[in-house]
């Protein structure tokens, strides 16, 4: 089945507390571990940067679900598109704070590389690849290399 991922990023609505999100991703995660989703969402206090892939029919249920959450607002797409392979396999979903200014600098990347249907991954320099190497530092192993909880 053909893998499947969007990329956004929006606004936190005020009074969203840090014991909010956990709740909130930990619904988001028990939801796409049944749909076959797995991605990453990052938050700096203010904006989220969330990359999510999967099977097209997944996909389409947690994208509609989070269009509808009220915990954010100005959603702006950056792409959705194919990839050849999951980036994040392990992580049903999972946030990761990050500095202000860093989701900004990942926005205005190249996120058309991940739609490549011939590469074997996300090309170099691609935003994709930037946000897997920023996840790695962050984490400080692949979230390919290793399951987690
Ligand atoms: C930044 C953000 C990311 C989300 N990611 C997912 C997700 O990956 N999967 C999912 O099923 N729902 C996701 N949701 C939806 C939430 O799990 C939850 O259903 C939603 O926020 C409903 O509560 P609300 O209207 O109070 O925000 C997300 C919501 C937000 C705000």
């Amino acid at each position: 089945m053909p893998l499947r991922a969007i990329a956004y990023i929006s606004e936190a609505s005020a009074g969203l507390s840090a014991a909010g999100l956990d709740a909130l991703v930990e619904d988001a995660a028990r939801f796409n571990a049944v749909a076959g989703v797995t991605g990453v969402l990052l938050f700096d206090g203010e904006r989220f940067l969330q990359y999510f892939e999967g099977p097209e029919d997944g996909i389409a249920a947690v994208h509609e679900r989070i269009l509808h959450a009220r915990s954010h607002q100005a959603i702006v797409e950056l792409n959705r598109g194919s990839v050849s392979e999951r980036s994040f396999p392990y992580w049903g979903m999972r946030w990761l704070a990050v500095e202000a200014g860093l989701i900004q600098q990942l926005a205005i990347g190249d996120w058309t590389g991940f739609s490549r249907r011939l590469d074997d991954g996300p090309g170099a320099g691609s935003a994709l690849e930037q946000l897997r190497t920023l996840v790695t530092r962050l984490f400080g192993v692949s979230p390919q290399a290793q399951a987690v909880g």
